[in-house]
This record gives structure tokens, sequence and C-alpha cells, in this order.
């Protein structure tokens, strides 16, 4: 026992005395116990091996994308409107159906690439990752501040990601290898000029838009299906940042969007978003020379008119970042009623791979623990078991020797409510390895560049320049036969950066993996 604890505590000191995780009270929390003060130690002191143990596990596998990121509380208010048309006329969900109805929300904003401790102010996607707890159970809408992606079949995925993170010996981040997977990789060129625009740096995460990017399905009560899109947008306005302004940034501090985002809640300043939905009917749509179940493209404003359906207000922070950052577990297969997926091939490789990851990274009862559980309503299931499992849902608790189901004698029973069966266009098909018909990887990203403000071309040729100039000559030559196909401007401009004519690249031709739609074609043949 220490000499400070072994006198009586002061008068007046209220606070609760430290134990272990036994309910023991801890005497001496200086010494651990020894033969002699001097040592040697003894191995049953249990009092110092379950500190140091439990210290020792503090960390659980950090994410292997969007590793680092921040959460925020608050909730979501619905117009019970599809703009001017009562939203029940699309979606049966209950969380959209009545004005001012109020959902509580939790939010994760996140970069993409870097470990937990990296910059925030790293070129990079943002993700925008928002939790409902509904009173159907949890809706998770996993998005990113970009609008698309850089690929459109889950298959490639590792191999992106892979393009991107640390080179395996180096473990930095290698512009050459970056850019050889995306030349390779036609349809990453809308990402790409949305990327290394200045919009590829928001200026903290209370100046950017979200957007769900996949394509989703919205179902109405009598089972018909409307294919959509989410885009939130900000209250605060949308700010970017240039490289260099980054540069300033990250050279004193790494977390300034998560410090921006902690104290304007703490100061009263609650962000908000307004979430709009696109809709088309759910087929195939073949008017459009772009495919709707595409998250390299997006839907034209003009053309399918996001309209308001409700509004989301962020008010509380985090209590611990650890239960609730770092054990929070979203997925693209949370859905409620009334919300459903489409056949986006990116999709149903995300929503495979969030949970797997979960299971994992957090515990295969991650879904016991109170950030990921939801909140409205009780969860009555018959799984039992596995590590950290701790207490009972509903259904075991009313019918301890009924697991089972279906059973004559208790347990639980199925739900009465059930239209899968009459919802969505009917599919046939043949089972195949194929691209999608309607590619058409250039148009958007050539549209995306002519939208940019002056300043903003010029940031994001730079970058370019910068970056490509750091790879291989035949990766260099082949973004840039790319941009021409985006863009005559992006293509010279880029081209004068690196010194290469557009007289060497024009032959190049399309890739073995692609296939060049008429207008892409009629373009080739353009090129110079
Ligand atoms: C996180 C997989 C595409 C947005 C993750 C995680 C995985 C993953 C494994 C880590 C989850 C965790 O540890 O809890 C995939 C796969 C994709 C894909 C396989 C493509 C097939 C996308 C796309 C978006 C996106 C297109 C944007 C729309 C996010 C976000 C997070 C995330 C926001 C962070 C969630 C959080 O804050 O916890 N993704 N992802 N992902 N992904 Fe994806």
């Amino acid at each position: 026992m220490s000499d400070e604890a072994s006198e009586s505590p002061a008068a007046g000191d209220d606070r609760s005395v430290l134990t272990n995780r036994q309910g023991h009270q801890v005497y001496d929390n200086q010494n651990q116990r020894t033969v002699g003060p001097r040592g040697p130690a003894t191995l049953e002191n249990y009092q110092f091996l379950e500190k140091i143990s439990h210290f020792d596990r503090e960390r659980i596998p950090e994410r292997v994308v969007h590793a680092r990121g921040f959460v925020a509380y608050g909730h979501f208010e619905a117009t019970g409107k599809w703009g001017d048309e009562p939203v029940s006329r699309y979606t049966r969900a209950r969380l959209f159906q009545e004005p001012g109805q109020r959902t509580p929300v939790a939010i994760r904003f996140s970069t993409v690439i870097g470990g937990h401790d990296s910059s925030e102010a790293a070129r990079d996607p943002r993700g925008f990752a928002v939790k409902f707890y509904t009173e159907d159970g949890n809706w998770d809408l996993v998005g990113n501040n970009l609008a698309v992606f850089f690929i459109r079949d889950a298959l490639k995925f590792p191999d992106v990601i892979h393009s991107l993170k640390p080179d395996p010996i180096t473990f930095r981040q290698e512009p050459g290898r970056i850019f050889d997977f995306m030349s390779q990789t036609p349809e990453s060129m809308h990402m790409l000029v949305n990327l290394f625009s200045p919009r590829g740096i928001p200026a903290d995460y209370r100046h950017m838009q979200g957007f769900g990017v996949n394509t989703y399905k919205w179902c109405n009560m009598d089972g018909e299906t409307q294919l959509v899109k989410y885009t939130w947008m900000p209250r605060q306005g949308v700010k970017s940042l240039t490289a260099q302004d980054a540069a300033n940034i990250q050279a004193t501090d790494t977390g300034h969007a998560s410090k921006d985002l902690y104290e304007a809640i703490e100061r009263g300043d609650y962000p908000r978003w307004d979430l709009y939905v696109q809709m088309m009917s759910d087929d195939e749509h073949p008017e459009l020379d772009w495919d709707p179940l595409d998250d390299t493209k997006t839907w034209p404003e003009q053309d399918f008119e996001p309209k308001l359906v409700g509004t989301m207000t962020l008010d509380r922070n985090v209590s611990d970042h650890h239960n609730e950052n770092e054990q929070i577990a979203f997925g693209t297969g949370v859905l409620v009623d009334g919300l459903d997926f489409s056949d986006d091939k990116m999709l149903v490789g995300r929503t495979f791979s969030y949970s797997d990851t979960q299971r994992y990274r957090v515990g295969p009862n991650y879904l016991q623990l109170p950030i990921n559980s939801p909140q409205r309503v009780p969860v009555a299931t018959n799984q039992s078991g596995g590590q950290m499992s701790y207490g009972r849902d509903l259904g075991l608790e009313q019918n301890p020797h009924v697991n089972y189901e279906p059973s004559i004698t208790g347990g639980l029973r199925e739900g009465r409510y059930q239209t899968e069966d009459i919802e969505g266009p009917e599919l046939t098909g043949r089972l195949t390895r194929a691209r999608i018909p309607r590619t058409n990887d250039y148009l958007q990203a050539g549209q995306r560049y002519r939208l940019l403000e002056p300043w903003e071309k010029d940031d994001l040729v730079l970058n370019f320049c910068t970056l490509i100039s750091q790879a291989d000559r035949k990766v260099q030559e082949r973004m840039l036969w790319h941009f021409y196909m985006c863009d005559d401007e992006l293509g010279a401009r880029v081209g004068e950066g690196l010194g290469i004519g557009l007289a060497e690249v024009k032959d190049l031709g399309p890739l073995a993996s692609q296939a060049l739609t008429e207008t892409e074609l009629a373009r080739m043949g353009n090129l110079g």
C-alpha cells in the first residue's frame, strides 16, 4: 500500500474510488506487487495484469479504407414530400412520410486512403456515411462527396485501393502506381477530374456535399419501384482548398476538419444539409447513352430534377471516440422497408464487404453495440453466442427454450408484410462476365471539366502535370490519350505540361479491355 493511498480520503472528496473490472477497489495504482521494494515482481498480480493486458488490446484493426473519420449526432426532419408530390406516391419508407417527422441520425465523415492518424487535408474522396435510427430499424446511406466513383464493378475494388494506398515496399503513396492503374481504367476519368480539381480537397467536413453515388430503389405501398439517387447539399455552402492551402494547413494540423466540426457543434453553430432525391422509372432506359446503374455517371439535373425530401441537423458530439467512431459500422445492405437495392454491380459487392469486414474488425457481435443497434425497435432474433455476446434478444427473453422457428409451442413468428414477390421488373439473362454495354467513359468527364471555373481548371491541370510526370512515359501517354478523348483543351494543356504532343498519342487506340461507343470512335477519328 502506497503512503498516499494509506491516508484517509480528504474530507469532502466525493470522487468515486478506482476499481478494476471485477469491481475490486484499487488501493495502490502507483506500485505493482513485488517481493521487497526492489523486486522481483510476482505473476499472480491480478490488478497489474488486467490493467496492462487491457491496454495491450486498446486498438482494434483500423478500417481497411476510411480509417480516419469523425462522428456527430443529430436528426433528420422529413418534408413528407418529394418536391410538391406526397412522398408516399413513390416510397412507403416511414421516415419520409410525415412533414416535420424527426429521425435520430449518426454521421461519420472520413478520408479514404490514409491511416487513422493521417492528414484530413489530403487530396482524397471524403466519406459521408449517415445512420438513420428509424422506427423500422436502421437505414445506412453510405456515400461520398464527389458524386461518382473510380470503377463500376466491385471485383476491381481491391485493385483500385491498392493502387491508391502506399507502395508495399516504400510505403509511400506513389503517383506512378496510381496513374498506371487509372490509365488502364477509362471509367475512372470522371472521378479523376473531380478528385484532382479543388473539389478533391474540401475545406472541411461542414462545407461539402454528400452523394449516395450508387443507384437505389424506392418502393411504394402498391409494390411499384423507382430508381433513385441521393444528394446532400450543405446549408453552409461548398468550400474547397487548393493544394497549397492544404499544404499550409497540414503543416501545423492534421485534424483540422474534425476540429472544425467538433467546435461548431460545441458553440451551437449546428451544420445542416438538405437531402434531395433524383428519380427515374425502374427499367434499363435504352434512350440514355449511359446506364442508370453505372456509378461513374451522374444523372443530369435538367432531365432528372433533384427534389427535396428533408433536412439533417447535427447538434451533438460523441462522448467517446473509440466506442462511437472506431466501432460504428455502416453498410449499404442496411435498408428499411420501402427502400431497396438496385442491380448496380458495385452496390452488390459493397453490400457483402461492409458487414464482412465489420465481423472481422469489430467482432461477430458488432451489431449488439449501442452505436450500431437499432434504437427505436426491439431486436428479436434467434441468434446467440459468439465472442463478446451479452444480453439476450427479445425472442430468447420471452421463450428461453425455443431458439428456432417455426415452432408450435412458442418462439418468434415471421412478420406479416411481404411484397418482395411483386416488386420490380422481372429479370432474365445468361450467366456471364461482361462489361455493361453503355460505358461512355469520357462524355461526363469532359462536361465536368468544361463546367470548372478558370482557376479550378488551372489547379486541375497543375495537379495532373505534377503527379503524372512522375509516372512512366507509357503511362503518361495513355493518360494523355484519355484526356484528349474527354476534352481537347484538357488534353492540350496536360500535354503541354508533360511535354508530349497529340501526334505522339493519337494513334494509341482503345485498350484491349475497352469497347468504345460510336461517339467515342468518331471522336478518336477526329483527334488531331
Ligand atoms: C468504408 C468497401 C465503394 C463509401 C468501407 C469499408 C470497406 C469498404 C471494407 C470499411 C468499413 C468498415 O471497416 O467499417 C467498399 C467496396 C466498395 C466500396 C468493396 C466497392 C465495391 C464505396 C463507394 C463509396 C464508399 C462507391 C461511396 C459512395 C464508404 C464510406 C466508408 C467506407 C463512406 C466509411 C464508413 C464509415 O465511416 O465507417 N468501404 N467500398 N465505398 N466506404 Fe466503401
